[in-house]
């Protein structure tokens, strides 16, 4: 771009300068009494413009004006400046381009003055100007920008005038006091432009104001601002003259004067140029970057640690969580390492107690096997002996053989009992000690059998003592170290208080496993409902279901149950009615069955129906308090006795609903823990319950498989003692044992 030619040499600019007082006072005036277009400007701005501008007043000026609203200022410049060559306005606001003017050198541009196509524009009309105010947008940005574009096209001895710039304190026009972007910040780093030689730094004036180019995104040239010749402020006003650089230095001193009394060395800088010191040690000096870009950078790096600070409470917080949720899984793990902990203690103790019994019951063996070989040599002797001889004593040999058999069963009669007793006294009496001998094992076979059922008396009386709940003295010491030291009665007063809520072992066949035992060793078993899971298998087992082995098989492949080990069901009824079983037992078991049962009482009568006499019925029974059960509340007799008045064949409404939505978790550890889970929401209620309603509609009448009847040990021993009692079940309470604990079953008896 060619250089703004400046204006030709002012030859009344004396008389000028003697007028300033009338310029001001002019200007005044023709704002006061101007009645054209509408112009807006601030006192001072009126009372300065006559000082700044009245050297232009006679001359061909070329005036620029960004921003001219309602064109009143370019009327008024056309007035003050009457040689004026152009006044050029431009306004952004497209309504400017219906001004018109009377004089032919006014004229606007409509656009952004920041444009390329715009500038052009204006340079097309005048290739420099004299006068360049900028009244626009007054926005940080857009004055930089303006300064940076048309300063260039400012003419030597020209005046760049910014108005308005009390906005630069404001955030609305991208200012503040302190904002080291402002317009202002950008006019004061102006001044040290000027004093650019004295630095005494090998830095560009370009650099110093890189942080606006970058800032705004414009260029500087360094030409341009070496032509800055003043930079003058005012109230809201900013004043920067224009000259050719040379006359922008310091230039040489001039010393006038001959007297130097005081300092005489003045005299030899006449004519001498200041020669700035270096100042590359001076590390305010030196420092690589400007303070509004050091502020700047500053307020970033300020921005993206505080991004950092808030990933890293974020991640912080994450990782708390994660600690937090690890040590309550660490909690948890070892709360259950403790627990199997005991129990594998428990199984230990209870695996010597078995290994004790095995030892004790192999010496019994022995000894009877040793018994045995002794009769069978006795019976050697008397066959090979004269007795022989007597053939009444081989037919009461032959009788006592039969009778043996009967003693072996376990309907020995008393007058068998009698009848052996008997026989033994006679054969002492005719002198047949051998025959005698047998006699007396076999009475003391049968002494045994019944000092077994004293025991159990005594077993039972046991029972009462400790609340009904069986408790077997010895074991209960033997097993827990810290009982060790307790009498009897101070062991069962303890298994009251505190050892079967603390799910200690009051007996060794309390644990399903060992109770099972027991059961196979009867010699003729009925399981009723054995699924997919029967507890005893042999010769000697039957088995009752509501389906045969078909359905079993398909119901549980159904459900993703193994069907391997699905028995042969030898009696079926869909009613689950027991009187289609055609046989008499020794035994009865069910698992996880009774509580199945709507008419508890009719299912009890029927078990007593298939048991021979002192026929036992096992059971296996759900704990409420340590199953799914846990807050439905627990079974009375009322119920029990409600159920079998009322002819109940199918489960009541109230017990689907329960079952389906009351129930909580079925994990037995955290039960006996304590942790119960959490009671249903209210929301979650109303869904169950009203999915509960829909299944026992749909069945109409028909069996929904629920839970009838909620029991622990002491309820159900307490209600199948009272029906008992009262005549409605012909089964009494033998043994029910204590639940074990992190176990959700008990175990129980009943005697035909
Ligand atoms: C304060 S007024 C001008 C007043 C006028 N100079 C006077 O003395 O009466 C500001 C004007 O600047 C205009 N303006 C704002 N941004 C601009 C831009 N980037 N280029 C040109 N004009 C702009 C506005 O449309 C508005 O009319």
């Amino acid at each position: 771009m060619n250089k703004p030619t400046s204006l030709p040499k002012n030859h009344s600019s004396e008389a000028d300068a003697k007028s300033t007082n009338v310029d001001r006072r002019s200007l005044h005036r023709l704002y006061d009494s101007h009645e054209g277009k509408v112009s807006d400007k601030w006192s001072i701005y009126l009372n300065e413009y006559g000082r700044i501008f009245s050297k232009y007043r006679n001359r061909p000026v070329r005036v620029l004006e960004i921003g001219i609203q309602n064109g009143g200022s370019l009327e008024i410049w056309g007035k003050y400046f009457p040689r004026a060559k152009v006044i050029i306005g431009c306004d952004i606001n497209q309504n400017c381009g219906q001004l018109t003017f009377r004089k032919k050198k006014i004229s606007v541009v409509v656009g952004d003055a920041n444009t390329d196509e715009v500038e052009k524009r204006i340079i097309g009309r005048s290739d420099a100007f004299d006068i360049i105010i900028d009244d626009g947008s007054h926005r940080s940005s857009d004055i930089v920008r303006s300064f940076a574009r048309y300063f260039s096209h400012l003419a030597d001895g020209g005046t760049f005038v910014i108005e308005d710039l009390h906005t630069s304190y404001w955030k609305d026009f991208e200012g503040g006091i302190y904002d080291p972007l402002s317009s202002m910040s950008f006019f004061k780093r102006l001044l040290d432009l000027i004093n650019h030689e004295h630095w005494g730094l090998d830095r560009s004036r370009t650099e110093a104001l890189a942080a606006f180019a970058d800032g705004y995104g414009v260029a500087f040239d360094e030409h341009s601002l070496a032509s800055i010749h003043s930079v003058e402020f005012l109230n809201s006003l900013c004043v920067v003259t224009k000259r050719p650089s040379q006359e922008n230095i310091l230039g040489r001193r001039h010393i006038s004067g001959k007297i130097a009394a005081v300092e005489q060395n003045m005299l030899h800088l006449e004519g001498t140029a200041l020669s700035a010191v270096g100042q590359a040690e001076n590390p305010w000096s030196l420092k690589s970057t400007t303070m509004e870009e050091e502020i700047v950078r500053n307020r970033e790096l300020i921005e993206r640690q505080a991004e950092a600070i808030e990933t890293l409470t974020r991640d912080l917080a994450g990782s708390q969580a994660q600690v937090q949720a690890g040590a309550y899984a660490l909690q948890m793990a070892n709360a259950d390492l403790q627990a199997t902990g005991k129990q594998l203690k428990k199984a230990n103790t209870d695996l010597q107690a078995m290994g004790t019994e095995l030892e004790k019951t192999n010496a019994a063996l022995v000894a009877r096997s040793e018994d045995i070989a002794a009769l069978k040599h006795e019976i050697e002797l008397i066959r090979g002996s004269r007795m022989w001889r007597y053939g009444s004593f081989v037919r009461m040999l032959t009788s006592l053989s039969s009778k043996a058999t009967l003693f072996s069963g376990r309907t020995v009669s008393l007058h068998a009992l009698h009848e052996a007793q008997l026989n033994s006294h006679r054969l002492t009496l005719t002198g047949n000690r051998y025959l005698a001998k047998i006699w007396s094992a076999l009475s003391q076979s049968r002494l045994k059998t019944a000092d077994k059922r004293s025991q159990d008396r005594s077993i039972a009386q046991d029972s009462k003592a400790t609340m009904g709940i069986y408790l077997d003295v010895d074991f209960y010491r033997n097993n827990y170290a810290d009982l060790a030291h307790m009498s009897d009665e101070h062991l069962r007063d303890h298994f009251v208080k505190h050892g079967a809520q603390e799910g200690r072992l009051g007996a060794r066949i309390s644990l399903r496993e060992h109770f099972l035992a027991e059961v196979k060793s009867n010699r003729s078993i009925l399981e009723i409902g054995p699924f997919c899971n029967p507890q005893v298998t042999g010769e000697h087992v039957r088995y009752f279901d509501v389906l045969d082995s078909q359905q079993l098989v398909a119901r549980a492949e159904q459900i993703g149950y193994p069907i391997k080990a699905v028995p042969q069901i030898h009696y079926t009824s869909a009613e689950g009615d027991l009187s289609a079983v055609s046989d008499t037992f020794a035994a009865a078991i069910s698992c996880h069955c009774i509580e199945h049962q709507p008419d508890l009482i009719r299912h009890l009568q029927q078990v007593a129906n298939v048991l021979d006499d002192g026929g036992k019925y096992y059971v296996i029974v759900p704990d409420k308090r340590y199953c799914f059960d846990h807050f439905i509340p627990e079974s009375t007799i009322a119920d029990i006795l409600d159920a079998h008045f009322s002819k109940r064949g199918t489960h009541r409404l109230a017990s689907v609903i329960e079952h389906r939505a009351l129930t909580v978790h079925n994990d037995c550890v955290r039960h006996w823990q304590g942790d119960h889970g959490i009671p249903l929401q209210s929301s979650e209620i109303v869904n169950r319950v009203r999915t509960a309603i829909g299944e026992y509609e749909q069945a109409d009448g028909g069996y929904v498989d629920v839970h009838a009847w909620q029991f622990t040990p002491e309820g159900f021993l307490r209600d199948i003692q009272a029906l008992y009692e009262l005549g409605y079940s012909p089964l009494r309470p033998s043994r029910v044992h204590a639940t074990p604990r992190n176990r959700n079953e008990f175990t129980a008896i009943l005697s035909r």
